[in-house]
């Protein structure tokens, strides 16, 4: 047990922007600091750090406490163990009750003595490397000829297992660790005779740190390692176990944390010597998948500190296709990814040694392309005139199009298309907009579970008044903005209406500016007070899914259910009058942009109008209660109410509605 006092002085020493700062980049905000909240998916800076109370906060998923729980939860760990890892970023000695023995302290927390024991094996094996004959003339004199300098590999704590067999367990042993542990951890195996044996003998070592540079496993290359004659991997890595899940770690992300998010950019590599090439010549924010394709954990992990994943790996054909797959899946979850494509001779590790370090950032630079573009430049020159294989390339450009979220980007992407296959845009957005309602329509009731289907409740009706056209034109008003508020589409220029000049604007901006114009209040309370919770968000929701989530999670419950009803509606449809009325519109742009603008000029007419109507109807009962003595107050009145009608006539003319006198 960790000592009372230890754990307060400990207490006494943390500041919670220190520790949670080690983990995510924070901006100072007034007395707080904000940030990427990690315990959900967040995309604006929900958390809300303040040292003054010492606390951690996210407003969108209440996820919030003191530094000890922080790094417990982000860190996954035990209390004990989170107390230590404060204790030893603030230098306070960890003093335990009772003296323990490794095999004790083991049993109190698996994971902590498992840690320990690689802390141990990564400590041997870098004395091996510096201090022992064979360890220098064998595993240094390698690192040495790769072109490794020494500060590069103390940073990433490379070591060599000498080739006895029999180092690291005599060690082990006569240190007290557990043999079996080590064998759960990969570092030993058991001979046919029952005999330990260290697993990585005569090896060259490459440790896996976590992101707070502890070892959770190694990779250990076989250095005389021939291709086709060698019997066993070049490389054998730790098996997955208590402490290392492969999915969660990035080869290089200690050493990259802070360049990735000072760059705002992540070099994606391959390899262990990849990254260690690349950061010794400068380029720090750099990680490697280890081999295999980036799991959606990793993307997490590199989706905290960046937006933007570069991706380089080896410059050859099945380097590209490797590449090209495993970008893929960065689209949906909003990365912004490139590629480089490096001289097929290469891979990174190679390029970056034969050339001056300034050569290779230039290089770096000039050569990024996004990743879209790429795909559809290289893999269009391969086609060879067959339509068959364009069509095929090309509709899984567009798929990948449909992944990204933004509207403005996809129209961007749709157009460079259509320039490089020349295909009609019309064409491509046809596709895409077949991919992105069957997105939709998929993703609403399962993909979504963390954010919205746990309020979700059966919606009661909001009322059961009699039919009333004028709350109903309000609800769709109000059902665009939660569904589809941050849109841009294309709207007619109400400075110059006359003209038939269109302009882009976000839907909620149009709604805003046209009820502010007219005039107009929401009847029905409880519209009222959506409109106003709406406008609050909207200012600082970064994506529509933003908006739902606020609403999906509000507090009163009125208008959470208000909401679950708009959001669980089907798509809207366009009415057929409005799209020949918008002929030239629709057809010049993206067929989503322009739906989407015809249902805004919809409903917002038809607010409009029906609020007219309303108005009307007052006004006439008001004036049969007049005294009609009162003569001018009655003219007043009638003149209004002309008012009302032409400009009811006006907007019903918009509407293609006949109405009625
Ligand atoms: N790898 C592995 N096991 C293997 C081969 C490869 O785990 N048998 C992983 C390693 O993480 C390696 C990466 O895949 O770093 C890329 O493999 P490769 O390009 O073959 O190795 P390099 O890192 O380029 O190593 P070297 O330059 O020493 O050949
Ligand atoms: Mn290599």
């Amino acid at each position: 047990m960790i000592s009372r006092s230890t754990i307060d002085k400990v207490e006494a020493l943390v500041k919670i922007e220190e520790v949670v700062g080690d983990f995510i980049p924070l901006k100072r905000k007034g007395k707080s600091y904000v940030g990427i909240c990690p315990f959900h998916n967040d995309k604006s800076p929900s958390l809300t750090v303040t040292p003054h109370l010492g606390i951690y906060k996210c407003f969108a998923c209440g996820a919030g406490g003191y530094a000890v729980k922080f790094v417990m939860e982000y860190e996954k760990m035990s209390y004990a163990e989170a107390i230590r890892y404060l204790a030893a970023k603030y230098n306070v000695e960890v003093e335990e009750d009772a003296p323990e023995t490794p095999e004790q302290r083991a049993e109190q927390d698996e994971r902590e003595a498992l840690i320990a024991i690689n802390e141990f094996a990564d400590k041997f094996f870098t004395s091996q490397l510096f201090d022992t004959e064979e360890g220098r003339d064998v595993g240094l004199s390698y690192f040495k000829e790769r072109g490794f300098n020494e500060d590069t590999i103390r940073q990433f704590h490379l070591g060599y297992c000498p080739n006895s067999g029999f180092a690291l367990v005599n060690e082990a042993k006569a240190k007290g660790y557990s043999l079996e542990r080590m064998e759960h951890l990969g570092l030993v195996k058991k001979s046919e005779k029952g005999n330990y044996y260290d697993f990585y003998r005569g090896r060259v070592i490459f440790p896996i740190l976590s992101h707070t540079g502890r070892p959770l496993g190694f990779g250990g290359r076989d250095l005389h390692y021939v291709k086709g004659v060698s019997k066993t991997g070049k490389y054998i890595n730790s098996p997955e176990n208590n402490i290392y899940h492969k999915r969660d770690v990035l080869y290089g992300f200690y050493s990259a944390k802070k360049a990735i998010s000072e760059n705002d950019n992540v070099y994606l590599v391959e390899g262990y010597t990849d990254v260690i090439s690349l950061f010794q010549a400068g380029v720090k924010n750099v990680v490697a998948s280890s081999g295999t394709m980036l799991t959606e954990g990793q993307v997490k992990m590199i989706s905290r500190l960046t937006k933007n994943i570069t991706v380089m790996y080896d410059g050859d054909a099945a380097g590209v296709s490797a590449a090209l797959r495993g970008i893929e899946m960065l689209l949906p979850a909003g990365l912004h990814a490139r590629i480089i494509q490096l001289p097929p001779e290469h891979d990174p590790d190679s390029f970056a040694r034969a050339h001056r370090d300034s050569e290779l950032v230039e290089y770096l630079n000039n050569n990024a392309t996004d990743f879209i573009l790429f795909k559809a430049r290289v893999l269009s020159k391969n086609l060879n005139n067959d339509p068959l294989k364009r069509a095929e390339l090309v509709n899984s450009i567009v798929k990948n199009i449909a992944d990204i979220d933004d509207v403005i980007l996809r129209a961007d992407y749709i157009k460079h298309c259509s320039e490089i296959f020349g295909y009609r845009e019309e064409v491509l957005n046809v596709a895409l907009r077949k991919l992105t309602v069957h997105k939709m329509k998929k993703q609403k009731p399962d993909e979504e579970p963390a954010e919205l289907t746990v309020p979700l409740q059966v919606a009661q009706p909001v009322s059961e008044a009699p039919f009333d056209t004028l709350a109903a034109a309000e609800k769709n008003v109000l059902e665009l903005l939660l569904r589809f508020g941050i849109y841009v589409v294309l709207v007619p220029d109400r400075y110059s209406y006359e003209d038939g000049t269109y302009v882009t604007s976000r839907i909620d901006q149009y709604v805003f500016d046209e009820i502010f114009a007219e005039g107009i209040a929401f009847t029905v309370p409880l519209h009222q007070k959506v409109y106003e919770e709406y406008a609050k968000i909207a200012e600082t929701a970064l994506t529509q899914k933003d908006i739902a989530v606020f609403f999906a999670r509000h507090e009163d419950e009125q208008i959470q259910k208000f909401a679950l009803d708009c959001l669980g509606a089907e798509e809207p449809v366009c009415s057929p009058e409005w799209n020949k009325r918008f002929d030239v519109v629709v057809n010049s742009m993206s067929t989503h942009v322009g739906i989407l603008g015809n249902e805004l000029m919809n409903d917002i007419n038809m607010l409009k109008l029906r609020y007219l109507e309303k108005f009307k109807e007052q006004l006439m009962k008001e004036f049969e209660t007049l005294d009609c003595n009162e003569e001018e107050l009655t003219s007043l009145l009638q003149a209004k109410l002309s008012q009302v009608n032409s400009r009811r006539r006006q907007l019903s003319d918009l509407m293609g509605i006949v109405v009625t006198k």
